[in-house]
Parts: structure tokens; C-alpha cells; sequence
């Protein structure tokens, strides 16, 4: 069996054409609202310096500049390069978007160099959560800002609650081909730290005044907070 680590960079790498458009389905477009609400709570300096953590298909960078367009440099960083080539041609348009293929767990670059580090949908897939988040705090200046959009383990409404256990892996499985990889996308979900238990990660890793909101029926979360 592969390890965590490659399982996950398989999948993303294999379900990437059609990522964007199962996304936009299975959360009926709130998935575009939730990132700009996200990245809307974030009160970034002029010219800020942001790093975009297992950035996908670019749609959290994208959210991001849609709210902060006098952004001075925003780097996504992702293991499976099929998303980031889905990212290049979204963001060719911007140039202050650089994209580099790495894992989360080893991110390059020196520490401190980024105003603002963040992660949309992406920490709840980390083979290790509490090393992915020492290094977005290593990287984030201190006074620097961390912001993560994740499927927590709380308990959305009931009807979003089914959606997501039955709905997901049959959507997933009948448009995409990729049966186990939207399995694991429902269950990922149902298993993640609560926004308690992410708090608790985050200041382990070194973030401190962690707040968080739930969006829609509870069933996204936006969880942030400063580098002291
Ligand atoms: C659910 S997608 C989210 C993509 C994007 N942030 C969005 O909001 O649409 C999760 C992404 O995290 C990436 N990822 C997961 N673990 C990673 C790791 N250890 N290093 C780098 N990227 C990782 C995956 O390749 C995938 O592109």
C-alpha cells in the first residue's frame, strides 16, 4: 500500500480535469463563495507577500486577489502538478502569481517571508497535520497572518450532512470515474479535527488568537489567526 503522502498526490493528480467542475457541483457554487469569505476576514497590508498551501487549481489564490488586488506577490504551492497546470492557465493573467510544485511538508523558502500563509480545503489531507502547520508557521513573519478553509469534523445540518456521506462518493464516483477518491473526500471530511481541535494544532504550531466561523449550514469553516 502506498504511503498517505503518495496516495493523496495520485489522487488529486488523477481527478484534476475534472476537479473544478465536480467542485462546482457538489457544493452547488457555495465553494467559490466560502474561499472569498475566507479571504475576505483577512486584513492584509498593501503589497503583502502570501503563500497559498496545497493551492490546487489556483480557486483560493484566485478568491484571494478577487479581495485583496493590491496583493504584492502570491506564491501557490502543490505536490500534484496536473492542479497547478489547471492553476497556470487561470491565473496567466496575473503576474504577480508564481506557482511552485512541492509538498506542504517541506515547503521551500526562509522563514518569516510571508505576510500571510494559507490553506483552502487542504490540511485535513496532510499525512502529518501538526508538521504542515509548523511550517506554515515557520514561514509566516511574525505579526504575519494564518488562514485555513477546511471541512471540519463538525456536524453540518442534517440534509448537508447526508449529502455529504452518500451524495459525495455517487456524484463523484458517476462523474469522475474515481470512485475511491470521492469516498475518501466524504470520509476525510467526517474524520477531521473540529474547529476546537484545529485551534489546539494551530497554537501548537505557534499561532495564537485562533477564531474561526462556520459558513453555510456549518458545513465549511474558516479558521484564522496572527503569528506573535
Ligand atoms: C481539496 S484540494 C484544494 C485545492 C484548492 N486549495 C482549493 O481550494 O480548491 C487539496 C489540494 O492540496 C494538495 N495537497 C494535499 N497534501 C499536500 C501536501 N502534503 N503538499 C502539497 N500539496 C498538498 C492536493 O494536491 C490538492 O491540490
Amino acid at each position: 500500500m502506498k504511503p498517505k503522502r503518495e496516495m493523496i498526490r495520485c489522487m488529486f493528480s488523477e481527478i484534476a480535469p475534472r476537479y473544478d467542475l465536480l467542485n462546482r457541483l457538489l457544493t452547488l457554487g457555495s465553494d467559490r463563495a466560502w474561499q472569498r469569505q475566507a479571504c475576505a476576514l483577512i486584513k492584509a497590508p498593501p503589497g503583502a507577500v502570501v503563500l497559498d498551501v496545497g493551492g490546487g487549481t489556483g480557486d483560493t489564490a484566485w478568491a484571494w486577489l478577487q479581495e485583496h488586488p493590491d496583493t504584492g506577490r502570491l506564491v501557490v504551492a502543490d505536490f500534484a502538478e496536473p492542479m497547478l497546470r489547471i492553476a497556470r492557465r487561470k491565473l496567466a493573467d496575473q503576474k504577480m502569481v508564481s506557482l511552485v510544485c512541492c509538498d506542504a511538508l517541506e515547503l521551500p523558502g526562509c522563514a518569516g517571508c510571508f505576510d500571510v500563509v494559507m490553506a483552502g480545503f487542504a490540511v485535513r489531507n496532510f499525512s502529518d497535520l501538526d508538521a504542515g502547520l509548523q511550517e506554515m508557521a515557520r514561514l509566516t513573519r511574525p505579526g504575519g497572518q494564518v488562514l485555513i478553509l477546511e471541512m471540519c469534523g463538525n456536524r453540518a445540518v442534517w440534509l448537508a450532512e447526508l449529502f455529504r456521506r452518500y451524495g459525495v462518493p455517487l456524484v463523484g464516483w458517476v462523474l469522475t470515474g474515481h470512485r475511491h477518491a470521492y469516498n475518501y473526500l466524504a470520509e476525510s471530511t467526517q474524520q477531521f479535527a473540529t474547529p476546537e481541535q484545529l485551534k489546539i494544532a494551530l497554537e501548537r504550531a505557534g499561532f495564537r488568537n485562533i477564531t474561526w466561523r462556520h459558513l453555510t449550514w456549518r458545513i465549511a469553516t474558516a479558521v484564522w489567526g496572527t503569528k506573535p
